[in-house]
């Protein structure tokens, strides 16, 4: 977990005190740390590079926010999409279409022809993509996604790698599957595949490296196709919690690339980290506007609930939790950290033991740059929080708060509902 200066009891991030930028955005909203967010892209990239050549490409799943892309942009990161619309941020933000990859699932034929249209390469999840495009776009630039059978991850939503989920083309039918590229006339460029989300261990990306290195040679000793591109996904993880331990890239990026280098023609290795690259750069501040004690309980009503951040409520994360204004202060007393949606399952954090905590007081939720923003909703009308940047003591809006028109924008009422 990432250490923020205090500055006489106050919470700074990116030389900024984090009750200014409450007072001058209002809360909730999100704050990313430009710098922090450049020297994680640094890390992973140098961890990699440093053994053999990898390319990053960012999963802006985690955190779409244009800022943020840009400045990836400018490191010379690349792009794993899923969407559409994720292709069209990106192309907004600046990347050309050869630095992006998409990999998406239940695709549609109209998704097909935009990618296409925008010479888009495509990460293929299925034999029915595969012959689909085929007709849409012969001889579009292709890899493929195997379902490894090898799943890890923080939640059993997000393991995506084992045998019974939706993605990818099994690892028994791989083999069939690129001679079927051949035929359809694709020259595949690569392989993929997703163990899952967040995790924080080695060992399943080794595994899974060694599941891939056998597909990549028997590719080569079945079909005669040597790969060029063998893509491990993303999925590193990042500590939550004060006690967890950061994954050591060097030892990571050592045993991987030992292994392809050694074993396969591999060219290019590349890797789709979101969560690792965006993550602790942002938190989100919260205004403590409600304090309740009930015989069983004590609350802190903040502004931020699972409309703002989901992760608690849908996968049970722990965030940690800090009260800006009283940086450092003892933590005195559990409370169960709630929002303002109207359902019980709403929280932020459970029993967490804080200081005592006072209405107007801006809390700090760490680590939420990755599926914050992004997985937030309009649940109960509420608007979309607000993202600042902070770099070197300045703050810069880059996505204002949803208004009240936001909310309304689109709905149409038919005009017989009218008299
Ligand atoms: N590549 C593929 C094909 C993916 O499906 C994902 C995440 C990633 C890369 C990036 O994974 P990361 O490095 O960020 O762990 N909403 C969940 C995470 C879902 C991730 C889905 N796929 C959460 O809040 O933890």
């Amino acid at each position: 977990m990432r250490n923020f200066e205090s500055i006489n009891g106050q919470m700074t991030i990116g030389g900024v005190k984090a009750v200014d930028i409450a007072r001058k955005y209002g809360t909730p909203v999100y704050v990313t740390d430009e710098a922090r967010l450049r020297e994680n892209y640094r890390n992973v990239s140098a961890a990699f590079n440093s053994r053999m050549p990898t390319r990053i490409n960012y999963a802006l799943k985690a955190n779409n926010n244009l800022a943020v892309l840009r400045i990836l942009e400018k490191e010379g990161s690349c792009i794993d999409a899923v969407s559409i619309g994720e292709v069209e941020l990106c192309l907004k933000a600046g990347f050309s279409p050869d630095r992006i990859l998409y990999t998406g699932t239940s695709v549609s034929n109209e998704e097909l022809s935009m990618l296409a249209a925008r010479k888009v390469p495509i990460n293929i999840d299925s034999m029915s993509e595969m012959r689909r495009l085929a007709e849409i776009a012969p001889g579009h630039p292709i890899s493929i996604r195997v379902n490894p059978g090898v799943g890890a991850g923080h939640h059993a939503h997000v393991m995506t790698g084992s045998k019974t989920t939706k993605f990818g083309v099994p690892k028994g039918a791989i083999v069939n599957a690129y001679s079927e590229a051949i035929s359809l006339g694709f020259n595949p460029f690569g392989i993929h595949c997703h163990i899952g989300a967040g995790v924080q261990v080695i060992d399943p990306f080794l595994e899974v490296t060694d599941v891939m290195i056998d597909i990549v040679n028997e590719i080569k000793d079945v079909l005669g196709l040597q790969l060029e591109m063998l893509d491990l996904g993303g999925g590193i993880g990042i500590p939550y919690k004060p006690e967890d331990h950061e994954m050591d890239l060097d030892a990571m990026a050592d045993a991987i690339t030992g292994r392809v280098l050694e074993s396969t023609g591999i060219k290019q290795l590349v890797l789709e980290p979101g969560r690792y690259i965006i993550c602790d750069s942002t938190v989100l501040l919260a205004t403590v506007h409600d304090v309740k004690e009930t015989p069983d309980k004590r609350f802190a009503g903040t502004d931020a609930g699972f409309h703002t951040l989901i992760r608690p409520a849908f996968y049970g994360s722990y965030h940690h939790v800090a009260v800006a204004n009283r940086f450092g202060a003892p933590n005195e007393l559990a409370y169960d950290v709630v929002g303002p949606i109207c359902e019980s399952g709403d929280f932020i954090a459970k029993d967490r033991k804080l200081p005592r905590l006072a209405e107007g007081d801006v809390l700090v939720i760490y680590d939420t740059g990755a599926y914050g923003f992004t997985m937030a909703s309009n649940y109960n009308a509420r608007p979309l929080p607000a993202e600042v940047l902070v770099s070197e003591g300045q703050t810069y809006l880059t996505r204002e708060r949803q208004t009240m028109d936001d909310l309304i924008r689109g709905q149409k009422i038919p005009s017989r509902l009218m008299v």
